[in-house]
């Protein structure tokens, strides 16, 4: 089975940063033809840099890093320092990039790659807000049925918000973009917090990734120490949630997780529910399945198959 090509839309961010890392180290399963950048965690300008760090982390200077969209459709951008600090990369310290970013706006390298490919041969990761994937399906609604596939980090439902009581940041940020992503028609697989919330770089999974003893192990080990404050802090959980990195092992090995298809609507009007994604886990309304809403995973595999690819690093 050829490597499966993908564009990571990102917002790094600590965890995107991992998941970035796993998919460069997998090019057995995965083809990342390009990263492009989303105002999220922190503004553009650092989503931007950071993105770029990191290819240079993982020895891929060569990797084209776009910059897109600076703030979401219809809302003010609300940012994340809070967890991810100052430059949204904290923990690591990792030098300034070196590598340039490329010209073309991120929205249109995303329409001219899904117009040049044949159909249904790339996928899309979004990691972040989906301001970038909705902007490109807006002003070229042609593209939408050549994607083969979105898988993104976002929403929840058992576990309810990070961000508020009822939505997850990514959603949050953009509820507008995230509804037109949603009712694209596209295959859509989620990873929620419902997921990425047993997905905890507890100390002994943090010790392995210092154990591999290399720049990228021991940045992955900084980077989750300084993220996990928040959320020790929040839910007293055993460590950082790796949010991110659960769309990456997906594509390597989907079968670490488990989930339904259902319908997910996500509320872009009450201020209260803002961002929620409405998962109809229980199937008790006749709207129509549109995503594969994961529920469960593997921890121990997640964390054996992100530690060992680490290591190729
Ligand atoms: O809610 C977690 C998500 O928001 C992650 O993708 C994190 O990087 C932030 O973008
Ligand atoms: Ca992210």
């Amino acid at each position: 089975m050829p490597p499966r090509k993908i564009i990571i839309d990102t917002d790094p961010g600590q965890d995107d940063a991992v998941a970035i890392l796993l998919a460069l180290a997998s090019p057995e399963d995965i083809d990342v033809l390009a990263l492009t950048c989303v105002a999220g965690n922190v503004p553009l300008d650092l989503t931007s840099k950071n993105a770029r760090i990191v290819c240079e982390l993982a020895g891929r200077p060569d990797l084209p890093v776009y910059a897109g969209c600076d703030c979401p459709l219809g809302r003010p951008l609300v940012t994340a320092e809070h967890v991810h600090g100052k430059t949204g990369l904290d923990g690591p310290d990792l030098p300034d990039p070196t590598m340039e970013l490329c010209k073309e706006h991120a929205v249109d390298y995303i329409i001219d790659t899904l117009r040049a490919a044949p159909a249904k041969t790339i996928t899309l990761c979004p990691l972040g807000p989906l301001t970038n994937i909705a902007t490109a399906f807006q002003r070229a609604p042609d593209i939408v049925e050549k994607v083969q596939e979105i898988v993104l980090m976002g929403g929840g439902y058992f576990e309810g918000g990070n961000i508020t009581p009822t939505a997850e940041f990514n959603i949050y940020v953009d509820p507008q973009a995230a509804d037109i992503v949603f009712k694209s028609g596209i295959p859509i697989v989620v990873m929620p917090l419902d997921v990425t919330h047993k997905a905890l770089v507890t100390k002994p999974r943090n010790d392995a990734f210092r154990a591999l003893a290399t720049p990228a192990g021991i940045a992955v080990a900084q980077m989750t120490d300084f993220f996990e404050r928040f959320d020790k802090e929040k839910y007293g959980s055993a460590g950082a949630p790796l949010h991110d990195p659960c769309v990456t092992a997906y594509l390597i090995n989907p079968d670490l997780f488990t989930g339904r298809h259902i319908n997910v609507e996500i509320e872009t009007q009450s201020e209260l529910t803002m961002g929620m994604t409405v998962a109809d886990w229980w199937r008790v309304t006749d709207r129509a399945p549109n995503a594969t809403f994961m529920g469960d995973i593997d921890a121990d595999g997640f964390f054996a198959l992100l530690t060992d690819r680490l290591a190729r690093l």
